[in-house]
């Protein structure tokens, strides 16, 4: 499953897990079905602008009321920022990183990181730094050995994913400031995914970079967020590259080569749905609640699975790391799941990056990624299909 671009959105195991009937714990987009009043939106959205073809100065003009309406969604005051939709997240991305990175200049990721950002920085023809920040095992990115990299290695480009996926990890003010004001004086472009930003179950803020950006004059930098992790809807989702001046105009020339505009029933719907905050609030909420209680359940099943829950901070994605020679800590073991306990879960090695690697690469396995953006009976039955394989394969051995 390829999107516009060329580069998959989904990990392997995403496009496996999508192929087979199984409890689908894999993809982090929310499955629940969208409210009454959403739905309500959706219908007058499809009603809306069929009789006449929009001129251009129709659709530049729903183009800036859907901006206005995403920075009022993200409490992002505007000012001289600019908002440009695209297709999805992952086009916001792929374009965002192609404006960002400079011809034959290294790009400097942290590692753990979404596996499709190196894909994405391998299709330039940049070279790539990856580096993988282990702090004894624990998966945090350490963001003032990011920032020491950015002064002394000059990239030019960094990216930051904020919440992380797969982890959860936020990026803090404090943290995003100083990598920013790190490649500021080093020259080097920030871009920011803060895809997950607004599903924070647990309450932890999740500040954006565009809030922030004023602080550090002279940064080049992009923001990408998109709809699907926080409404679902899949069908109906856009991206969003959220700048200013110079590389705003070129992430802008960059999503021209891909896209010729969006649907206009798409800048209608999203314009519609941030301007009704009862109708998004109440999604984002019950996307939050959800995650809240499906955390707890995989925290309650994790010693009878053997198994460590690293607690995300926001998002709604969790980690698990299973006990050394246990079953769940097999190379094979998302495979086994799938194809004998028919629960889809994401290998949560490909998430991993970097020559000298995290000491968690050592295990070659036992990390494993829950959706926590589930209905929980349907996550409980996941579990509990987990924990019933785990007796047949012990019982077996
Ligand atoms: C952090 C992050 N950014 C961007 C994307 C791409 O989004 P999409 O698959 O909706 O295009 C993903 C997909 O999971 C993601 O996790």
């Amino acid at each position: 499953m390829s999107s516009s671009h060329g580069v998959s959105s989904l990990t392997a195991d995403e496009v496996k897990i999508s192929a087979t009937e199984c409890i689908d714990l894999g993809p982090g987009y929310p499955d629940d079905r969208p409210s009454g009043e959403v739905l309500e939106i959706w219908m007058k959205a499809c009603a809306d602008h069929i009789d006449e073809p929009l001129d251009s100065s129709e659709r530049t003009r729903a183009t800036d009321s859907l901006a206005e309406a995403v920075l009022g969604f993200l409490s992002i005051q505007g000012g001289s920022l600019r908002v440009l939709p695209a297709s999805n997240g992952s086009t916001a991305l792929h374009r965002a990183l192609m404006a960002a990175i400079q011809p034959r200049q290294p790009v400097l990721l942290a590692s753990p990181i979404i596996d499709i950002i190196p894909g994405m920085v391998s299709e330039s023809r940049s070279s790539r730094v990856r580096v993988a920040q282990p702090i004894g095992g624990s998966l945090r990115v350490d963001y003032a050995a990011l920032a020491y990299e950015i002064e002394n290695t000059a990239p030019g480009c960094c990216v930051v994913v904020s919440p992380l996926n797969p982890t959860g990890q936020v990026t803090t003010a404090d943290e995003l400031r100083m990598v920013a004001t790190a490649c500021r004086a080093a020259g080097t472009r920030l871009v920011v995914d803060q895809c997950f930003a607004e599903t924070s179950p647990w309450g932890t803020p999740v500040p954006h970079i565009a809030e922030l950006v004023s602080e550090i004059e002279g940064l080049e930098w992009l923001e990408v967020w998109d709809t699907g992790k926080t409404f679902g809807c899949n069908d109906a989702k856009l991206g969003f590259i959220i700048g200013e001046g110079k590389l705003l105009a070129a992430a802008e020339e960059a999503l021209h080569l891909v896209q010729f505009d969006i649907p206009h029933v798409l800048k209608s719907f999203f314009s519609q749905l941030f301007t009704s905050p009862s109708a998004a609030v109440a999604m984002r909420d019950a996307v939050s609640a959800a995650a809240l209680v499906n955390l707890n359940a995989l925290q309650k099943a994790a010693s009878r699975i053997s198994a460590s829950v690293i607690t995300p901070e926001a998002g709604t994605l969790a980690l698990i790391i299973a006990a050394a020679g246990t079953p769940l800590s097999k190379p094979e073991a998302h495979n086994r799941l799938l194809r004998e306990a028919g629960v889809g879960v994401i290998d949560g090695m490909c998430f991993l990056f970097g020559k000298t690697g995290n000491p968690l690469r050592r295990h070659r396995g036992g990390l494993l990624r829950f959706a926590l953006a589930r209905n929980p009976t349907y996550f409980a039955e996941g579990l509990a299909r987990i924990e019933r394989w785990l007796a047949t394969d012990r019982s077996i051995s």
